[in-house]
């Protein structure tokens, strides 16, 4: 048997990316933005509130997610930022306190611009096994990996966990790397 298994949702959105980054750009060129995991990075403050559509498609993808692990619980999306990395920007690894389920969907960017990375939740799993240090896993699977990376692609979304730690590897290209991120509660 598999106990305590973290589902991790994929979903593609039919979304125009470019639209979604012109509101992105503008939102950028007038706000400061907040410092949160974001090393370098732009994230903007929560804005729910401009994107409605957005938030309608990614609703019934939370819904089958929530579904197929059985929690029934009403949740809602309550939070919506964006982010924007460019070269060398990075996010540190983080989870998200006081939330149930993270978000990420991605408006542009391709592998090279950063990985997302989900952290093996086991604290004692890479405490114990192989002294901490990285080590290459030949076959690597749910039950002996470090760490998953997920490589952005624009149309992409993922729903996990909050308590999931997460990081953005450096976006090693000249070209953005923006995302659309969002909490469930
Ligand atoms: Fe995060």
């Amino acid at each position: 048997m598999d106990i305590f298994a973290c589902k991790i949702k994929e979903s593609h959105l039919d979304v125009d990316n470019d639209k979604l980054y012109k509101l992105i750009s503008n939102l950028y060129s007038q706000h400061a933005g907040r410092s949160e995991s974001n090393k370098g990075g732009w994230q903007s403050e929560n804005i729910i509130s401009e994107l409605p559509s957005f938030v309608d498609k990614i609703k019934p993808v939370v819904k089958e997610y929530m579904d197929e692990i059985k929690l029934n619980i009403e949740l809602d999306i309550t939070q919506v930022w964006a982010n924007i990395n460019k070269y060398k920007d990075y996010n540190a690894q983080h989870f998200h306190l006081q939330s149930n389920f993270t978000g990420v969907y991605f408006v542009k960017g391709e592998k090279q611009t950063g990985n997302l990375l989900l952290h093996n939740p086991f604290t004692n799993f890479n405490y114990c096994w192989f002294n901490g240090k990285l080590v290459k896993i030949i076959t690597p699977n749910q039950y002996n990996s470090q760490v998953v990376k997920i490589y952005p692609q624009p149309g992409k979304l993922i729903v996990f966990p909050s308590w999931l730690q997460h990081s953005v590897e450096p976006n090693l290209t000249n070209e953005e790397r923006v995302s659309i991120s969002f909490d469930i509660n």
